[in-house]
Formats: structure tokens, C-alpha cells, sequence
């Protein structure tokens, strides 16, 4: 049975920030390119690309569909009375939590799974790193400090994954591409083909246990938040290794701090904090053993907007013929 088209066309804004980076801007090119991918569909959308909230609400008298990085939600509906769906285009949207505000109906999508590249590549260098003592070696070479400090192969160790969605599978996946043991946490406990062990949160400390390593992948709910904290870092091995691509929130800093400044913690990497951008009087700037990155671990700097424009266009076909919507944020759970 072919599934018989249900809307002929629909409106679409689409709203770039003047306070994001290109990368994650939708630019006229980059739209011209993902119409040609996708001809079908975009013969039957009407785009309208704009900056913040300029002509904003004359655009939304018609738009059925926005993409957006964050929107006005206090009084969406007024503003926008033939929304139906919202795609954002991070993978996280707690920005928009709680989804309070979302009438009844309307539906939000989010970016999971077009990072997966570059979280491979950034948890297989960050665990290479930490295994290797970079983060300590780059607090020594600060202070002029030549301690060698050797290390064994890391075929073998144990990483502990918490949070396998989409970027935690594949965190998973390149640990487990190392050699190493893999266990983790989700949810639902719903097995992985790249984790050898599950548990689900009840767990955690279980999951942790004597862990080499452990990569935070979750996202930031009510549940998650601050999870990660002293007592975490008590239950893994001795010097072990923490890398964050989660949320700055999901992560006690006060507590890494003095996990790494008392070796605790062997060494750590952070891609987000909280706040975001780190305010230069943070301590974590001159934390030893930890090192920094700006937000900016699984972003592909070439094709970040071209993978979210084909999401998009992909959830759009399916959207004109009535199909589900992939990506669903679930608003009970926030994510
Ligand atoms: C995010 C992203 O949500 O980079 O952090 O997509």
C-alpha cells in the first residue's frame, strides 16, 4: 500500500542566531544544496530563512514547520497559530525544558545522530589522552615540570559509558574499536552491541565500580543533574580518567576540582561547562590534569548545517505524508 500524501505544501522558518557561529547557520548555499538533495521535498516547502526574530511573526502567520537553535515560548501560540513542529538543531534541548509551554499537538524534534563522526573521533582521542597522561603533562609543561610518568596499552581497560543515546553509542563504539571493556548506563537497560555490560541508572555505582575511564553522554534532566560528583569518583579506580560531552550541569565541578587536584581523578576533559562560555575567573582554567574544549567535541565544522538540513528534509517528507516525525523529544522526560 503506498501511503497517500497528506499536504500538498508547507511553510517553513527557519531561524539562524546572530549570536551562533557559522557553523550552525543556514545559509543560502547550504539550503540551495540541501534542495538539490532532496528534490521531492522541496518542491512542496516554502522556506523562509531569517535572522532572530526579524519578520518573525509575519512569517510564523503561515509556518507550519520552524528550525531553531531557541524561540519566543511564552506566547507561541498567539504568534505562531499554525505551528505544528519545531526542530532544533542541537542535540540537547534542555534549553527548552520544561516543556510547559508546548500546546497541546505540537511536536519537537532534535539533532541526535548527526554528531556521531566526530564523537568517535573525540572520545577515541580523549580516552588516547587520558590513557597517556596528557592532561597531566600538559599541566607540567606549564610549569616548566618534566615528570615522566609511564603508561601500559589500553586493551583491556574498562570505560564506563553513562547515558547511551545516540553520541553515547557511539562513545561505545570506538572505545570498544580500542580494545577496551565497556559498560553502560541507560534508562532502560536495553542492551548495545557495542557495551558489554548494561545497568540502568539504579546501578550506576555498580557501573562505575574499579572503572579505567568514564564517558558522560547523557542528557541534562531534573534526573541527571549534578549525577556525577564525589561519591562517582570514589567508586572508580584510583586515578582513573573523566570525559564530559554531556552537559557542564550533569557534573559536580567543585567536586572535580578537588578529585583532580588530589588525584583522585587522574585527569579529566571537559567540552562543556556550565556556564557556557567559562568565565575567565572559573578555577577549572587553572585546574592541573584537566583540559578544556569550548563546546565544540562532535560539531563538524563542513557539514554540521548540511547534516541537520538533511535530517530536516528527511523528517519533512515524512511530515507531508503524515508519517511519524524521527528524533521525537519526549517533554515528560526532557529530552
Ligand atoms: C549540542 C550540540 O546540543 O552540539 O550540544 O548539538
Amino acid at each position: 500500500m503506498t501511503s497517500r500524501p497528506i499536504k500538498e505544501k508547507v511553510a517553513v522558518h527557519i531561524k539562524n542566531n546572530r549570536a551562533g557561529e557559522l557553523v550552525f547557520r543556514t545559509t543560502a548555499d547550504r539550503l540551495a544544496r540541501a534542495r538539490q538533495r532532496h528534490p521531492e521535498v522541496s518542491s512542496r516547502i516554502d522556506v523562509c530563512v531569517d535572522w532572530d526574530l526579524d519578520n518573525f511573526d509575519r512569517s510564523m502567520e503561515r509556518a507550519e514547520v520552524m528550525m531553531t537553535w531557541d524561540l519566543p515560548t511564552d506566547d507561541l501560540q498567539q504568534r505562531a497559530p499554525r505551528l505544528k513542529w519545531i526542530h532544533v538543531i542541537g542535540a540537547g534541548v534542555e534549553h527548552l525544558a520544561p516543556f510547559d509551554w508546548l500546546p497541546p499537538g505540537m511536536t519537537v524534534t532534535r539533532n541526535s545522530g548527526i554528531h556521531l563522526e566526530k564523537t568517535r573521533e573525540y572520545v577515541g582521542m580523549g580516552l588516547q589522552m587520558l590513557n597517556n597522561h596528557v592532561p597531566k603533562f600538559a599541566s607540567d609543561q606549564r610549569r616548566r615540570d618534566w615528570k615522566p610518568v609511564y603508561s601500559t596499552p589500553i586493551k583491556g581497560k574498562t570505560v564506563t559509558v553513562v547515558g547511551v543515546g545516540k553520541m553515547g553509542e557511539a562513545s561505545a563504539q570506538v572505545a570498544k574499536s580500542m580494545g577496551l571493556r565497556v559498560r553502560g548506563v541507560r534508562r532502560t537497560g536495553r542492551p548495545s552491541r557495542y557495551v558489554h555490560a548494561m545497568y540502568t541508572p539504579e546501578d550506576l555505582d555498580k557501573a562505575l565500580d574499579d572503572a579505567d575511564f568514564v564517558t558522560l553522554n547523557m542528557p541534562l534532566t531534573p534526573e541527571t543533574q549534578n549525577l556525577i560528583g564525589a561519591k562517582q569518583f570514589a567508586a572508580l579506580r584510583p586515578g582513573a580518567g573523566l570525559i564530559n560531552l554531556a552537559r557542564g550541569g550533569v557534573l559536580d565541578h567543585v567536586a572535580l576540582v578537588s578529585a583532580l587536584e588530589r588525584g583522585i581523578l587522574g585527569g579529566a576533559i571537559l567540552d562543556v561547562t556550565t556556564p557556557e562560555p567559562l568565565p575567565p575567573d572559573s578555577k577549572l582554567w587553572h585546574t592541573q590534569n584537566l583540559i578544556i574544549t569550548p563546546h565544540v567535541s562532535s560539531d563538524d565544522d563542513a557539514n554540521y548545517t548540511d547534516l541537520t538540513l538533511d535530517l530536516l528534509f528527511r523528517n519533512l517528507g515524512r511530515y507531508l505524508e503524515g508519517r511519524p516525525l524521527i528524533n521525537r523529544v519526549r517533554p515528560k522526560l526532557g529530552y
